[in-house]
């Protein structure tokens, strides 16, 4: 069966020998295909030794990016923020926050990023805003009606001390704080989807739209290639704010919620309208990714109609089973929404809200499936990462854009054994330490097999890396050419040179329930054995393996690459 992509193949640049200078792909469609690398700019690297990454950090590190082959880097929110939420509470969105750097330094990484051929995403959080940010001191410094509090959502309570509906926050407890009131009156409530220190902001209001806007311009007009956009579901609330009539504490309604009152409303479409408009305008066009927690495939189409969003991520493989026949529905799932409104797909396997995939996919006791938080339950690790290199040739080769997680190129596990005392996620916080959070998939990269933090920066990082990591460090593996890290670099440089028409089409092969199969035209053949025994290989010269490759047999949870005839 064929399965017609979206069309507008784009050019492939031309890839000279590792380390050498490269041209940026073509201005056009560039973010079809690429493989973008998301920095976690916290845990990436710290340059000034106060055991956060920083701007300079990301800048030293440039050339392992551009070594690595990808298109593009993601940059998590960079903002002067109280990190009530690692930064995803701005307190200014057109600067930068003095631990991780200055404006200056930002302007610095930028040039440098595109002279290497690299291309810069920032993260842009529109749902929320922090409570240090001026707006909503104002708000408060403001009586209830007033135009400073109209650009949040502010509401009387339903009665002494009852919030104004039953709306839950993401990370636990109601989604309504009180404030107090002039002169002994009952204080208004403001909403937070997420934590109480990151207010909802209002989008009826025009001013919260064209604020917005603004702020993008400001980071596209200093060269910034795009945007990855926070909680893009979530900006347009119900006018009537009615209840929810249950206790979700989840970050998108199910399939039956056509009108959910916070997720996913019709009227977030055209705000995004207005913003794929300003990002035609300029040269080159600037690109939108957006996090879109959406119960359905088509669903999440509907964000990347022709005038709206470039791209938003698929989080198929965050949630599939590892079952061919289960990958290859949900693959074909996503294929065709994306293809009825002419769009790629955006694959991922993690990113820094979830479990990562070493150890999601080393999970003896349930599908790898997973929440914001860990999942916890016996894992073998050694099983995961033999699945995670599978499972990045297989993303590789599918038709569409990758975004990798920094630090799946190593292999690294989620770090379960965290002290209690040093997570910083409002999810641990918030739930009295009960749910672990998301502070196991952050923790800082090592980049030496020695070092106060294993070259993440001079002295300790915020987090503690487990002593195995000296093993897993890029210093190592750059040292072990079966490493993960030169597995990755391999797959994205044959990805480059075979799969020019990864945007177009695939072909998926019989090969068994439990081989998942396909060709991709021109280009590669992708077997991955999902079964617990060795598979036969069809025919073609092998390029690439995840594993040993004995003959022409391919051992289980093992995936190959093979010129197709
Ligand atoms: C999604 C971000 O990825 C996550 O880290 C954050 O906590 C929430 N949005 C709220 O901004």
């Amino acid at each position: 069966m064929i399965l017609r992509g979206a069309g507008g193949v784009a050019a492939r640049r031309p890839r000279g020998p590792e380390g050498s200078v490269r041209r940026m792909r073509g201005t056009h469609g560039w973010w079809r295909t690429a493989v973008v690398y998301q920095v976690y700019i916290r845990s990436f690297c710290d340059s000034d030794g106060d055991g956060l990454g920083d701007v300079d950090g990301i800048r030293g590190r440039l050339g392992y990016l551009r070594d690595l082959g990808v298109d593009a880097l993601w940059v998590n929110p960079w903002y002067p923020s109280p990190q009530a939420d690692g930064g995803y509470d701005v307190a200014d969105y057109r600067d930068i926050g003095p631990t991780f750097g200055t404006l200056e330094a930002a302007k610095a990484l930028i040039a440098e990023a595109h002279a290497l051929g690299l291309r810069v995403l920032l993260d842009v959080v529109p749902n929320h805003t922090s409570v240090a940010h001026a707006w909503f001191r104002e708000a408060l410094a403001s009586p209830p009606g007033s135009t400073a509090r109209d650009r949040y959502v502010f509401r009387p309570g339903r009665g002494a001390g009852e919030a104004p509906n039953d709306w839950r926050s993401v990370f636990g407890g109601p989604a309504w704080r009180e404030v107090p009131g002039a002169d002994g009156e009952p204080g208004e409530w403001y909403l937070h989807l997420f934590a109480p220190e990151q207010p909802d902001l209002n989008w009826r209001n025009p001013e919260v739209t064209a604020e917005m806007l603004d702020v993008l311009r400001f980071w596209f007009d200093l060269g910034v290639d795009g945007f990855r956009i926070d909680v893009a579901h979530g900006l347009v609330k119900h006018e009537d704010l009615p209840d929810l009539g249950r206790d979700d504490e989840v970050l998108m309604g199910g399939p039956g919620d056509e009108d959910h009152p916070h997720w996913d409303r019709p009227e977030v479409h055209e705000i995004f309208r207005g913003w794929r408009a300003l990002a035609d305008a300029y040269d080159p066009p600037r690109v939108f990714v957006a996090e879109a927690w959406v119960p359905t495939s088509d669903r999440l189409a509907q964000y990347l109609r022709p005038d709206e969003l470039h791209s938003a991520f698929d989080f198929t493989f965050i949630r599939a089973p590892w079952r061919a026949a289960a990958l290859r529905e949900a693959i074909e799932r996503s294929l065709s929404a994306h293809a009825r409104v002419g769009a790629p797909v955006t694959w991922t396997l993690s990113n820094h809200d979830v479990v990562r995939h070493a150890t999601r996919l080393g999970r003896l006791d349930a599908d790898p499936a997973t929440a914001l938080t860990a999942l916890g339950g016996p894992t073998d690790l050694a099983r995961g990462r033999r699945r995670a290199r599978a499972a990045a040739l297989l993303l590789l080769a599918l038709p569409g854009a990758v975004y990798l997680y920094q630090g799946e190129e190593l292999g690294l596990e989620e770090v379960e054994d965290l002290p209690d005392a040093l997570r910083q996620d409002p999810v641990f916080v918030r739930s009295g330490g009960a749910v672990a959070g998301r502070d196991g998939c952050r923790v800082p990269l090592p980049w030496t097999r020695s070092g106060p933090s294993l070259g993440f920066g001079p002295s300790r990082g915020w987090l503690p890396q487990p002593t195995s990591w000296s093993g897993r460090s890029v210093e190592a593996q750059e040292a072990d050419p079966d490493s993960m890290l030169h597995l990755y670099r391999r797959a994205i440089r044959l990805r480059q040179a075979h799969m020019t028409g990864l945007d177009s089409e695939l072909q998926w092969l019989e090969l068994g329930d439990d081989v998942l199969a396909f060709r991709t035209t021109p280009g590669v053949t992708l077997v991955l054995n999902t079964s617990a025994a060795a598979v036969p290989l069809p025919p073609g010269d092998l390029l690439l393996a995840s594993g040993v490759v004995d003959g022409a047999a391919l051992p289980p949870d093992t995936a190959a690459w093979l010129t197709s005839p």
